[in-house]
């Protein structure tokens, strides 16, 4: 028995209004309380309506005072406002409750729920330290399911940072608003699966942006042990451990090191034993990337604190998944190292063995990542004998080369399982690209002293990391692959994100096992 009757962990429901506490319980990142309500507040808080492209303003602003609702046509014919999504037009207008500000936000020709989210990002992005308090959301003339959630649930996704190593912001410079609205009584109920995934996807950011000399192996652990108030089972494997299992490409990258390698495993029970087998994600976490021997140039090395982004999205979905008390049995492994050089790291030409006794010639101490989760799918295919497995690894720059930043790359050996996760990236926002795999690829990596070699030739180098990898997959498991280097970490703001740590893969994975391994 996993669940836990115990409050989501940051402590937040519905009607609460909390102060600023993050997943977790810490008080470091901002999760701004969302409440519902059947009509607009009369006082003064800021009024936020969604409007289709194309629609004309009186479409939306029937309810308001007649000066306001022509103050707001005026404002968004003279701005040339169109409704593009995230495009906004804002007013200030009297009201007998005094001044009101009132933001027109565009959702786009045809909107669907990540239109809403999007709308609501946009609108904090504008809003967050204007000096606003109180947001308002009110979609109730849009015909999206949970549109006013949906606008919410942005909203708290853009308005996730992480301030804790700022101390001299100026007071103007903080984020002002401390609660939204929502405007639509009968979404209340169906908040908490929003709230949920939204801490998800805070906790694999914080993981993400957190320095790696916070975030090294054990830190990572440290930040996932709340997990266990909401029911996920943990068991960690240290060192010693490993090393008696024969985790040799998982404790080679590791040696280099002082930071001690974890593997962290969290385990969810929705099913209450009815589904024995549960489904496995794996997360590379390599908490830094140096390349170890085989050192990277030292322009842009600071980016290798995201080396650990695909179990930050573990970690985030374990997170979202137990938060909604999802009927799923889902177990998430995390191989947690950091890739150091150093006296005791090993060499270009080492020769290691896995866990499952194959054995690897290690040419480039920069490609550690599919010898962190080789070891690391091995030990979740021993021990539970998943039927699907999918691992989500920041593997390869070449992936960036291929698909830049708006797709991730799924290798799979499985057409069905990547059909689910192609639509999982659709529904939910977190896009992804099938790649291929086959025979002639394989044949690339065999190494003529052991039996693989941990790189192939430059070309088609994500395709042959997923080959790597695939020969660990044990026969008749379903097996994919999410190559999340380019989609873990962005340069720009976009709607739903501020630049830095997008929480990739938190909203897919839960979103793949809500649409095919529940009920
Ligand atoms: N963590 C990197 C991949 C990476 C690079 C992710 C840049 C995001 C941005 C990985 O460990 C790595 O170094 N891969 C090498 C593989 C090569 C040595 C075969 C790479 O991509 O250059
Ligand atoms: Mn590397
Ligand atoms: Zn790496």
């Amino acid at each position: 028995m996993l669940q836990s009757p115990l409050p989501e962990p940051d402590g937040s429901s519905i009607g609460r209004h909390d102060h600023h506490t993050v997943p977790c319980g810490r008080r470091i990142a901002i999760s701004i309380p969302v409440s519902f309500a059947a009509s607009v507040p009369d006082d003064t808080s800021a009024l936020i309506l969604p409007i289709r492209k194309g629609d004309s303003p009186d479409a939306v602003t029937k309810a308001l005072p007649e000066d306001a609702a022509a103050a707001l046509k005026r404002a968004a014919e003279a701005s040339r406002f169109e409704g593009d999504l995230g495009a906004i037009v804002e007013i200030f207008a009297d009201t007998h409750a005094g001044t009101r500000r009132i933001l027109l936000v565009g959702i786009g020709k045809q909107p669907d729920a990540e239109s809403l989210q999007k709308a609501g990002g946009a609108a904090v992005a504008k809003l967050l330290t204007s000096g606003e308090t109180t947001l308002i959301f009110d979609a109730s003339g849009s015909d999206v399911d949970d549109a006013g959630s949906n606008m919410a649930f942005g909203a708290l996704q853009r308005s996730w940072r992480l301030d804790s190593y700022h101390t001299k912001t100026p007071e103007k410079n903080k984020p002002s608003v401390t609660d939204i609205t929502v405007i639509a009584e009968d979404e209340a109920a169906g908040w908490e699966r929003f709230q949920a995934i939204y801490a998800g996807i805070a906790l694999a950011r914080e993981l993400v942006t957190e320095p790696p000399n916070v975030i090294h192996p054990q830190g990572f652990v440290e930040r996932c042990r709340p997990l266990a108030e909401l029911g996920v089972e943990i068991e960690v494997l240290d060192k010693d451990e490993m090393t008696e299992l024969g985790m040799g490409a998982l404790l080679g990258v590791a040696q280099g090191s002082a930071a001690e390698p974890k593997l962290l495993v969290m385990r969810w029970d929705g099913t209450d034993g009815a589904q024995e087998k549960p489904v496995a994600f794996v997360g590379k976490g390599v908490t830094f990337d140096t390349g170890g021997i085989s050192l990277k140039p030292g322009p842009g090395m600071e980016d290798m604190k995201f080396d650990m982004g695909g179990a930050a999205a573990v970690a985030g979905a374990m997170r979202a998944l137990a938060g909604r008390k999802a009927k799923a049995h889902v177990v998430g492994v995390c191989g947690l190292v950091e890739n150091m050089p150093g006296s005791n790291a090993q060499r270009p030409s080492d020769i290691v063995t896995t866990m499952d006794g194959q054995t690897v010639e290690v040419l480039n101490t920069d490609a550690e990542g599919r010898l962190v989760l080789c070891d690391a799918m091995h030990w979740v295919q021993q021990k539970y004998a998943p039927e699907v497995l999918v691992d989500l690894a920041t593997l390869t720059g070449a992936m960036i080369i291929a698909l830049g930043h708006e797709h991730a790359g799924c290798f799979s050996n499985d057409d069905g399982l990547a059909d689910q996760l192609l639509a999982a990236g659709k529904t939910s926002g977190d896009a992804v690209w099938r790649m291929p795999i086959g025979k002639a690829y394989d044949k690339l990596i065999d190494s003529p002293i052991a039996d693989i070699k941990n790189v192939g030739p430059r070309e088609a180098g994500s395709i042959t990391a997923a080959q790597f990898l695939h020969r660990f997959v044990q026969d008749g498991v379903k097996w994919a692959h999410l190559d999340i280097a380019g989609t873990v970490w962005i340069k720009s703001a976009s709607k739903l994100w501020d630049k830095g740590a997008t929480g990739y893969g938190v909203r897919l994975l839960d979103r793949f096992i809500a649409d095919n391994h529940e009920g």
